[in-house]
């Protein structure tokens, strides 16, 4: 009712857009607040369009929208003037992160906030809904690679300034892949903006030194097309490269229709997105993720068309069953059980025929059980991998058979990228980062260097080599610490109190933490800590990862000292997916949980919800 009155107040008084006329008013049952960063980029220009397109559908929606300026002192007060409009749901794309974040955290503290393009500090919002810059610089490097045939291939980068820290991932993603030919040489431009303007002049002002570069690779299509009308008359113009590909008369699809720009790599805005999950959150849907990491594509003239069309997908609610097949990993740990736990009763409650196949964690088992899956002709396979590797034929496969395949929990290789749907699982890296920062925080290295151990999951399986990484990556931002040995088991207890015995055994006894990739491993290290005579947590700090009951109490027996949550309750969201996939709407690339909540004592200690902790369905609520 308060949103209702707000709308009305809005409609009639401050003209919001997609009104009707006064007189036959549509019943408004949810007003929702977009606080935009600027409204002068044409990405912001795009997304608000897309907004109002997607939001012109749901007549039980209104939508209002302020305009920050690119000033987050004005972007504090436009918050505060939704707020008191009554908006049921904000959507906010943030000017800056750091100056938006407390007051994000406060509305959350109220009502759901959707956070669009850039990624505010913690898990203070509903959901977060953007691009992968970084596998956008990516794409255009592989590009780039498969054109650059010459000995010595030219590239001309133009950057604009305005979205330092979006060019700055695109960058390092391009890197990333051309940092390896050496045939492949880049010399960057810097604009003031990322305006064609900007670009154009920028061009134009190298003269005949242009023609010495084989490729432009623009940072956004509109400084590609700059760069286009200052190369368009010479002999022969190099290929152009740009990152967006919006539709409409400037888009860069239609800059590769005529010719103008060769290729873009496509930046989804997200705006039809933050919409239908908006509706999703306010109708209280299962099933909603924490962040959308959205697919970007490689367009040129090969693909102009069905991309196209693939855009024009309208979706159409299934008919029938839908059959899933799974290829579980295993039953190794706690983590799993929950999942799988997760997984079935979700089906249930989708009302999806799901056939599962446990691989035992043998990975060629998985292959065969998505070749089983295959010949069933299921409508989509969901794999939980228990390795990176290996995956090429059999998923080239299921794509001949037409067979959409979603990875869930864990991922595979990232050169294999095109061969699945789309990830649903944890961010692993910063379960790492986090388990790191932990260690860096609690065991002060001011006496002596903190000698560490790590007991790491299965070897080639993605949250190994993700939680390893994230482990150095906040290791090297600290001094005094050091990993002393580094060995692997199987994410079994049993494989955690071998490698213990065998550690012990081989080694005079001097570390001071075991970073253990998950709590059942962290367990059997242990029994086998406990049988040498050490203190597990006390002689010797251990932090792992999950939060299965049992870790949450050895936590509160001071037996492990801190726990970073993976939620394993994916069933949810994988079936509300499936469901979606099934329904004709375009999945995200990655939709990724919330987890990483630290779990120590003296959290068990003061939170009194403690006792219905089991695997973090509190944290989840
Ligand atoms: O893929 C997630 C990992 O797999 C869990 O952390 C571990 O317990 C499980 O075996």
């Amino acid at each position: 009712m308060k949103a209702m009155i707000a709308a009305l107040f809005l409609l009639l008084v401050l003209g919001v857009p997609g009104c009707s006329d006064g007189g036959n008013l549509p019943q408004i049952e949810h007003l929702i607040g977009v606080s935009q960063a600027n409204m002068r980029e044409p990405w912001r220009l795009e997304l608000v369009r897309e907004l109002k397109e997607e939001a012109a559908k749901y007549p039980e929606i209104r939508l209002v929208f302020t305009d920050a300026t690119q000033d987050s002192e004005k972007q504090l007060q436009d918050i505060a003037r939704l707020m008191a409009y009554g908006i049921d749901l904000l959507i906010i794309s943030p000017s800056d992160v750091e100056t938006l974040t407390p007051a994000i955290s406060e509305v959350y503290s109220k009502i759901p906030v959707i956070v669009l393009d850039r990624v505010v500090e913690g898990y203070d919002y509903t959901l977060f809904i953007g691009p992968d810059n970084e596998v956008i610089g990516k794409q255009a490097g592989e590009a780039i690679s498969n054109l650059a045939k010459s000995a010595d291939f030219k590239i001309l980068e133009i950057r604009g300034v305005d979205n330092y820290l979006s060019s700055a991932a695109r960058s390092q993603g391009l890197m990333g892949v051309i940092k390896n030919s050496k045939n492949i040489s880049s010399k960057v431009i810097t604009v003031p903006n990322d305006s064609r303007d900007a670009a154009e002049d920028a061009v134009t002002a190298l003269g005949s030194r242009v023609g010495d570069y084989d490729l432009i690779f623009a940072y956004n299509d509109y400084l590609a097309q700059g760069a286009y009308r200052a190369v368009k008359g010479i002999a022969k113009r190099p290929f152009i490269i740009g990152v967006d590909g919006f539709t409409g008369a400037d888009g860069g699809l239609e800059m590769i229709r005529k010719g103008m720009i060769d290729e873009t790599i496509t930046c989804p805005t997200g705006g039809r997105e933050a919409i239908r999950y908006s509706l999703d959150i306010l109708n209280k849907a299962s099933g909603v993720p924490k962040k959308v990491i959205l697919r970007s594509y490689t367009v040129n003239s090969d693909n102009l068309e069905s991309y196209e069309r693939s855009l024009e997908k309208s979706g159409t609610p299934h008919a029938g069953p839908i059959r899933v097949g799974y290829a579980q990993a295993g039953t190794e740990s706690g983590f799993r059980l929950a999942n799988n736990n997760s997984i079935i009763a979700a089906a249930k409650e989708f009302g999806i025929d799901l056939t599962v196949i446990d691989a035992n964690q043998v990975a060629e088992s998985q292959v065969d059980a998505v070749r089983t899956f295959i010949d069933m002709e299921v409508d989509v396979i969901v794999i939980s991998p228990i390795i990176e590797v290996g995956w090429s034929e059999v998923l080239t496969r299921a794509k001949e058979a037409g067979i959409e395949v979603i990875l869930s929990d864990r991922r595979i290789r990232a050169d294999l990228d095109d061969l699945y749907l789309t990830f649903i699982g944890a961010d692993f890296i910063e379960e790492g980062r986090r388990a790191m920062r932990w260690v860096a925080e609690n065991v002060p290295a001011d006496k002596r260097t903190v000698r560490i151990l790590e007991i790491q999951g299965t070897q080639e399986a993605s949250p190994t080599i993700d939680r390893k990484r994230g482990f150095e990556l906040a290791l090297a931002e600290t001094k005094g610490y050091e990993i002393v040995y580094s060995g692997h088991g199987e994410y079994t207890r049993e494989s955690g109190r071998l490698f213990m015995e065998w550690y012990l055994k081989e080694n005079n006894w001097d570390i001071d933490v075991i970073f253990c990739h998950n709590d059942d491993m962290a367990l059997g290290a242990a029994e086998a800590l406990e049988a040498a005579g050490i203190s597990p947590g006390i002689d010797v700090k251990i932090v792992s990862v999950d939060g299965t009951k049992e870790a949450l109490n050895a936590l509160k027996d001071e037996r492990l000292n801190c726990v970073v949550e993976c939620s394993p309750l994916l069933g949810s969201q994988l079936m509300k997916a499936i469901k979606d996939l099934m329904d004709g709407k375009e999945l995200p690339f990655r939709a990724c949980l919330k987890s990483l909540i630290l779990r120590t004592k003296e959290h068990i200690a003061t939170n009194s919800s403690y006792f219905c902790v089991i695997f973090g369905l509190c944290i989840n609520a």
